[in-house]
């Protein structure tokens, strides 16, 4: 009798909550994720226990500039966080340790549904780090420049030359310390590779990006360069686990 009266609360509980989520997903986040992630600038850094949400955002978007690329890497990220995976920088991970698992503590489909709201609504408009002149306010996420607008010789990486000189403009301000290094690290062609958001390139996916490039460089009437002298993934792939996480990535091509 009573465990059924359990499993009947916890059903109701749940069906609550799925209901509840849908309309408001900034209570989720203030249920599940603000305890950590705080939503405001913070006044006294050393009590902070995750990075705060603005500057977590601001890293997601800047390696996951689509809304739709940036929400399936949180959601992956949220319920099987690795060091691999991570996108900012190993000294937060060292400062606050690796983001516990929310796997339980919330739904696929309430995580969706946060991870959205989080991209409309953080970095704030008004948030220091994106203190810039017209043009280049709220609105500027979306009008961002495409992959190979950056790439101008075409050939499927961003040069330091090419990325600096737009991306410098408007990551100098406010980062945080935490991920100064970030800056340097030319991340955004990383997530090129990574098809499915997942955090990780498989040799599938390298060949996929390689083979579709040759094929717009073929249809611009472009000569085809020579398929080998791009770095094979087993190069790239320096512990030979079959996937290529951001760092060897980073490492070969930054
Ligand atoms: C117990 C504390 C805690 C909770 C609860 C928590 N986080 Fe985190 N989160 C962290 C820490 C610590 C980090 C930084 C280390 C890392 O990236 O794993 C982090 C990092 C992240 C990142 C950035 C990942 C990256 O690679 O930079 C995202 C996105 C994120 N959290 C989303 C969420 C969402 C959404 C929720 C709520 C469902 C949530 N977190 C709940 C502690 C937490």
């Amino acid at each position: 009798m009573k465990t059924k009266q359990i499993v009947v609360l916890i059903g109701t509980l749940g069906l609550a909550t799925s209901l509840f989520a849908s309309k408001d997903a900034e209570k989720i986040f203030d249920a599940k994720c603000a305890m950590c992630h705080i939503k405001t600038m913070p006044t006294n850094k050393t009590k902070l226990i995750a990075p705060p949400l603005m500057g977590v955002m601001r890293h997601v978007k800047m390696a996951y500039p689509k809304k739709k690329d940036a929400v399936a890497f949180m959601v992956n990220y949220v319920q099987n966080p690795t060091k691999e995976k991570a996108i900012c920088m190993q000294q937060k991970i060292a400062r606050f340790g690796l983001m516990p698992s929310q796997k339980g503590n919330i739904t696929p489909k309430e995580l969706k549904e946060v991870s959205e709201w989080m991209f409309d609504n953080f970095p704030p408009a008004n948030f220091r780090g994106r203190g810039m002149k017209n043009g280049m306010r709220s609105g500027s996420m979306r009008h961002r420049p495409t992959f190979s607008s950056f790439d101008t010789n075409g050939d499927g990486k961003i040069t330091p030359d090419e990325f600096t000189a737009f991306q410098n403009a408007r990551m100098q301000s406010k980062m945080g310390k935490k991920c100064q290094g970030m800056r340097k690290k030319r991340r955004p062609s990383f997530a090129y590779f990574d098809l499915n958001k997942d955090g990780v390139i498989t040799k599938e996916e390298l060949l996929k990006v390689r083979a579709k490039k040759q094929e717009a460089r073929a249809k611009a009437g472009y000569p085809m360069r020579n398929a080998a002298n791009a770095p094979s993934f087993e190069s790239i792939d320096t512990n030979s686990d079959g996937k290529i996480t951001p760092d060897e990535f980073n490492s070969r091509f930054n």
